[in-house]
């Protein structure tokens, strides 16, 4: 229970380690607390504290010889350039916007609606495209979370066959980037908002994918570019209502033709009170964006009513499932 009654002290710790620079400072060489504080600027008997903080839960190990703190297996996920970085989450989540959605928790509960529109006065989106300090931010995030999930993603689902892959909303390209690192014959577009667009096409440029991508810029919820084999809409139907859904998947079968497909790749929830990473998620979409995760059975109901059909889930070996849909 303590573990719970204190949870924000540990996240905010870990928040401030990557701000400062921590784990990449410290690198594979440990440092003295000394070092570190010179090296960000940082009050040295403070910053010994915190750090032993970050020991305490496992994310430090201090070498009792020579005095220097070195990164655990957990620390080495803080470092911007590690496998698998959670830098850039820690960064979005203890960013003060996220503190101040989460601190109004207790307005969407009673109210049902989302709390950043109301801290920021525009939508979650909109707001984004007019900082782009935060939509940087933010993309780099969404690129974190999708490193960690993308391999299953194209472990779990067969795209040999596919000759182009359309990713809706596919932020700066990273899911994509993994199928097509996969397979070689198949080429990608991104569609995204256009204060997107061009972050895109750098990224997919840097990773040698620039001729393989197209990026377009535009709105899902007017119109969709057809002549792709696999449509992919990833964390994009948890960030809407049932209705806008229904508009976007609608819009998304017009696009297809009789064989495409349409990867749904979200976190379906199990539906049950059972521990789920899920309802977590299904909480920070609430507050957020006023979106929602889903059942399979809410999945179903909702592509049918847009004249889609669930043709399999496939799960992965991390949270998202990837939902195959066909045109009924
Ligand atoms: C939660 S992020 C998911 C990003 C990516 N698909 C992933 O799985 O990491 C939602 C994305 O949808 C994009 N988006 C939001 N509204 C959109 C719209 N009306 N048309 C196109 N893209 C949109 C956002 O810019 C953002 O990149």
């Amino acid at each position: 229970m303590s573990q719970m009654v204190y949870g924000f002290w540990v996240s905010r710790a870990l928040h401030v380690m990557a701000e400062l620079g921590i784990a990449d400072i410290i690198g594979d060489v440990p440092k003295t607390v000394e070092e570190l504080a010179k090296a960000t600027g940082a009050h040295a008997p403070a910053l010994r504290r915190l750090l032993r903080l970050l020991s305490g839960v496992g994310v430090l190990v201090k070498d009792e010889q020579t005095q220097g703190f070195g990164l655990t297996e957990l620390g080495m996920m803080v470092r911007k350039d590690s496998p698998g970085s959670v830098y850039w989450l820690l960064m979005s989540q203890g960013h003060h916007l996220s503190w101040k959605a989460w601190g109004e928790l207790k307005f969407s509960v009673q109210s049902g609606q989302p709390t950043l529109e109301k801290i920021m006065g525009d939508s979650f989106f909109g707001y984004l495209s007019k900082h782009p300090e935060e939509g940087a931010l933010f993309n780099e995030s969404m690129a974190a979370y999708q490193n960690l999930n993308a391999p299953a993603v194209v472990a779990a689902y067969d795209f040999s066959k596919a000759k182009s892959v359309m990713d809706l909303g596919g932020g700066t390209g990273t899911l994509l980037a993994h199928i097509l690192q996969a397979h070689s014959q198949t080429k990608g577009a991104l569609f995204e908002l256009p204060h997107v667009h061009d972050g895109a096409v750098a990224r997919m440029a840097e990773l040698g994918l620039g001729a393989r991508t197209k990026v377009v810029a535009g709105d899902f919820f007017e119109q969709i570019p057809s002549g792709h084999d696999i449509y992919i809409l990833s964390q994009i139907l948890h960030d809407w209502d049932d209705e806008r859904c229904v508009k976007l998947l609608s819009n998304v079968r017009a696009a297809m033709s009789p064989d495409s497909k349409l990867l749904i790749v979200e976190t379906v929830l199990p539906g049950d009170n059972q521990p789920h990473f899920g309802n977590l998620y299904d909480v920070a979409m609430m507050v957020l964006v006023g979106g929602r995760e889903r059942t399979g059975p809410e999945y179903t109901a909702l592509v049918e009513k847009a004249g889609l059909r669930v043709n399999r889930v496939s799960p992965t070996t991390m949270p998202p499932s990837v939902v195959e849909v066909v045109p009924a």
